[in-house]
């Protein structure tokens, strides 16, 4: 490694207060780094740029107090539409997780001030020879051309004209897009010139991918909005965006090629060398894990877990992507989060909640470590010995049914399959892969099938739901099926469904089950047991004909069961206080992972990487009954969800939510949501949580209750308490300490008994002896000692050899169907008889195990009922063994 490494010119902490100071200088507001998991935005996975947070204010949808701001921001490109997991320690310059330096005008400056901003600071303050740098702009982009030209003065020769090169208009690598939709517009980028030396061609050539000019700074012009159908709308203001990879003008600025040589990297290298115990630091796994560490370390600092769908996922594999990485370096046991405190160390000061949530991070990151650990091994063989397969046949492609497997039982995430393969110069049968998927979603799929049949052929009305604001309306009957068959009439006794074209039941959706109730004519009734949607605006009432029949355009009345929908109700809406409660009071990073509400409880499942401190459960138990006892109103509205996402409402990432949205703000809740809710969050009444557990790893599920549930799960738990102290006969009050005596009184009384136990054993010991039978010159003591444990065998063994002196003594114990044996043979006969050897056969004749040594051993039976016949066989033995 080059000097310039063990003592950077300047370090990557200057280069970045350099930054924002000059921008700070030139009026804009330093503004700190958001999230890596953008908050209010579903269209992103994780934060990929600085403008992310500004979204909206380039949008014209957010206005701030500062027109000009400047930031370091954390990015993340693995996973969505910027993705450079696979590039990751093949390049000197790709990475998951990196630092992007930038400044921004919303609608203040724009193209001009941008450039010479940037120049200003490369070439004056950096101090960047000039002759290193060339720039592209977007090929239709005449005025910045001109301003690179004429106002900076850069050689025409180094200006370079970029078009749309990936395949539609504005699809080039000079028009920048955040995603699918936002804001965008053409950029020009500057290139640094690493020399000639480095393999790569100038951009826009063929070799544009080598490593020789690296983009360092990306400036954007946004001018446009790009809608779901590709349409650009020209923005209110014309704004500037731009960003620098913070490793990549390190490498420049520290005079080393690769961003792995920076003072970003290598700490983290040296010390993944050293865990590793990896003697060439040249390789490249190390980079790797400097890479992935830094990704972990920052992606779970900010709430994200690992898991296996949307972000969890992506993090999933880049943590297993590592881990396989320190198995190739033969590690074998948990590794990876040993590296968390380089990474806090390094960047903690900086980013101060990478400090904050050091543990947690490296607890995540163990667990996860932990369950891999415990596949890799048998994957990983199965791997190599498919990839040595092909190698000997020649073939280049991997069986995508393998790699299914691996997948779905050891745990390997396709691109790790890949990557391994790419090794070997070995690609995927992606389509075989996708076929296994696939045949085993249908497999669930069909082994999933609702109790009831559900594919019934509906074609009319949707269903008006009334189940807001009223438990009961009248309503009119538009179909009737059985199975899936549809019906003119259902007769008493008969089971079906019922689609009215309206009605207050509430169809299971959002973790809310479907209500229960009746639907009845002047005549006749149909017991409702459960309310399922089977298309979008469709509800099904599925139950039973209780008396005469139900016909297609009955009139009816429909009526849901008031006591059970009550309770649904306030479990709901407690679910949005708890989930509330729980981000207060355990932090940010607190994400629902799955809800089920029924009458009886709610059933909450969230990412939390420890169980939770009884402080911890008191404290968001409190925060929600203080919520009840503020009585405020429920209110919910319907709502563009551009406009619910602005209000700051929760929603979860992953789902699709329609255009238009339900917001339902309740105490200091705000979420997306479709269930049905309290009118005043006093009518919760209270809210008791009933159990914290954990279901896999990083996931916590807690069960709460509300209302007369309370009432009911605290009446039982008083009735317990009177009970005991009925039977304790102390007021409830001195329970407690009068447990503690009865447990302190029990152990004493067990030490009496041990003691008295031994005592009974050795009193009889003095007859023992005088039990003794002769063989030959061998006293042999063979005796039955009531209820003696193995510690008062032991004693009196000790006591008979000393009194007998040539002895062999053999004792046992019964206590109920527990035998306990110990067989002694005093030093002088241990050559010829070994206690060992006869514990052993004892415990085989009644059903147990025993050895020890030549002149003290023990054995354990459980059939006491052949304690006799085993003594007397024994006792044969003996003798031959003694008078041969
Ligand atoms: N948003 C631009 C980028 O990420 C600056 O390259």
């Amino acid at each position: 490694m080059s000097t310039a490494l063990n003592h950077p010119i300047i370090s990557s902490e200057e280069i970045r207060n350099i930054f924002l100071d000059f921008f700070k200088n030139k009026q804009h507001q330093i503004v700190a780094s958001s999230s890596l998991v953008p908050g209010e935005d579903p269209t992103l996975l994780f934060t990929n740029a600085g403008m992310n947070q500004f979204k909206d204010v380039f949008l014209g949808f957010d206005k701030r107090h500062y027109a000009r701001a400047t930031s370091s921001q954390k990015c993340v490109r693995a996973g969505g539409k910027h993705n450079d997991l696979e590039n990751v320690g093949y390049t000197a310059r790709h990475h998951t997780f990196f630092e992007m330096l930038g400044n921004f005008s919303f609608g203040d400056y724009f193209k001009k001030d941008a450039i010479q901003y940037a120049w200003e600071l490369l070439t004056e303050i950096y101090k960047i020879p000039k002759e290193k740098l060339l720039v592209t702009i977007y090929s239709e982009d005449d005025e910045a051309y001109d301003i690179w030209a004429k106002s900076i003065g850069i050689h025409p020769d180094k200006i370079i004209r970029i078009g749309d090169n990936k395949g539609a208009k504005y699809a080039s690598d000079n028009f920048w897009m955040m995603g699918d939709t936002g804001p965008c517009g053409p950029c020009t980028e500057i290139f640094y010139d690493h020399g000639s030396h480095i393999p790569g061609g100038l951009p826009g050539s063929k070799d544009e991918d080598g490593d020789r000019f690296i983009e360092i700074w990306n400036i954007v012009f946004m001018q446009y909005n790009r809608d779901e159908k590709g349409v650009m709308h020209v923005l209110p203001k014309p704004s500037v965006d731009t960003g620098m990879g913070l490793e990549r003008i390190c490498a420049v600025l520290q005079g080393v090629h690769a961003n792995y040589e920076t003072d970003l990297f290598v700490p983290l290298i040296q010390s993944a060398a050293n865990i590793t115990k990896t003697s060439d630091i040249h390789h490249p796994s190390l980079k790797v894990l400097s890479d992935h560490i830094r990704a972990c370390t920052f992606l779970i600092s900010d709430g994200v877990i690992p898991g296996n769908e949307g972000r969890g996922y992506v993090l999933r594999r880049i943590i297993r992507r590592a881990i396989r990485h320190g198995y190739k370096l033969g590690c074998r046991q948990p590794f990876f989060h040993k590296l968390v405190d380089d990474v806090v160390r390094m960047l903690g000061k900086a980013y101060p909640d990478i400090e904050r949530n050091k543990q947690n991070i490296a607890l995540s990151l163990k667990q996860e470590e932990e369950r891999f650990f415990e596949t890799i091994e048998n994957g990983m063989n199965i791997l190599e010995e498919s990839i040595q397969t092909l190698i000997k046949k020649n073939q280049k492609t991997f069986d995508g049914q393998i790699a299914f497997k691996l997948h779905d039982t050891f745990g390997f995430p396709l691109d790790l399959t890949a990557d391994i393969c790419r090794e070997k110069n070995i690609s995927i049968d992606q389509k075989g892969f996708d076929e296994a998927m696939e045949a085993q979603k249908s497999m669930a799929r069909s082994s999933n099938k609702f109790k009831m049949k559900i594919d019934v052929d509906y074609t009319g009305d949707a269903t008006h739901f009334s189940g807001y604001e009223a438990m009961e309306c009248k309503a009119k009957v538009l179909a009737l099926f059985q199975d899936d068959m549809s019906k003119k009439e259902l007769l008493k006794g008969e089971s079906g469904i019922v689609i009215l074209d309206t009605t207050p039941f509430y169809a299971e959706s959002g973790g809310q089950v479907g209500d229960k109730g009746m639907i009845k004519t002047s005549n006749s009734s149909f017991k409702v047991e459960d309310t399922i949607k089977i298309k979008a605006k469709i509800y099904a009432h599925f139950g039973v004909v209780e008396t005469n029949s139900l016909k297609v355009s009955d009139e009816v009345m429909a009526s849901v069961e008031n006591d059970s929908r009550k309770n649904i109700m306030r479990n709901h809406s407690a679910t949005h206080l708890l989930h509330k409660g729980l981000k207060n009071t355990l932090g940010s990073h607190v994400e629902q992972k799955g809800s089920l509400v029924d009458e009886s409880k709610t059933r909450f499942d969230f990412s939390h990487p420890k169980a939770l401190t009884s402080d911890e459960i008191k404290s968001v138990e409190m925060f929600v009954n203080q919520e009840i006892l503020n009585n405020t109103d429920t209110e919910a509205k319907t709502m563009h969800l551009d406009d619910a996402k602005k209000s700051g409402a929760m929603m979860l990432f992953g789902e699709k939510y329609a255009d238009e949205v339900r917001v339902l703000s309740i105490g200091s809740s705000k979420e997306l949501c479709g269930g049905t809710h309290v009118k005043r969050t006093g009518d919760i009444g209270a809210f008791k949580i009933i159990s914290e557990t954990g279901i896999s790893s990083g996931i916590r599920r807690i069960e709460a209750t509300t209302g007369f549930n309370v009432i009911h799960y605290m009446n039982e738990h008083v009735s317990i308490i009177d009970r005991l102290a009925h039977d304790l006969k102390v007021p409830s009050s001195e329970l407690l300490s009068k447990i503690d005596q009865i447990q302190d009184l029990m152990k004493e009384q067990e030490k009496n008994i041990q003691q008295l136990k031994s005592k009974i054993a050795s009193s009889e010991s003095g007859n023992l002896s005088k039990k003794a039978i002769s063989i030959g010159d061998v006293k042999v003591v063979m005796e039955k000692l009531g209820a003696a444990d193995a510690q008062a065998l032991r004693e009196t063994i000790d006591k008979l050899k000393a009194e007998l002196k040539s002895a062999v003594i053999i004792l046992s114990g019964v206590d109920q169907d527990k035998v306990t044996l110990a067989v002694g043979v005093t030093h002088d006969l241990v050559n010829k008889i070994k206690a060992g050897e006869i514990a052993n056969e004892l415990a085989l004749a009644i059903g147990g195990k025993g050895g020890g040594k030549p002149d003290l051993a023990m054995a354990g039976g459980s059939k006491p009922e052949l304690l006799d016949q085993a003594f007397s066989d024994c006792l044969t033995q003996l003798k031959k063994i003694i008078l041969n």
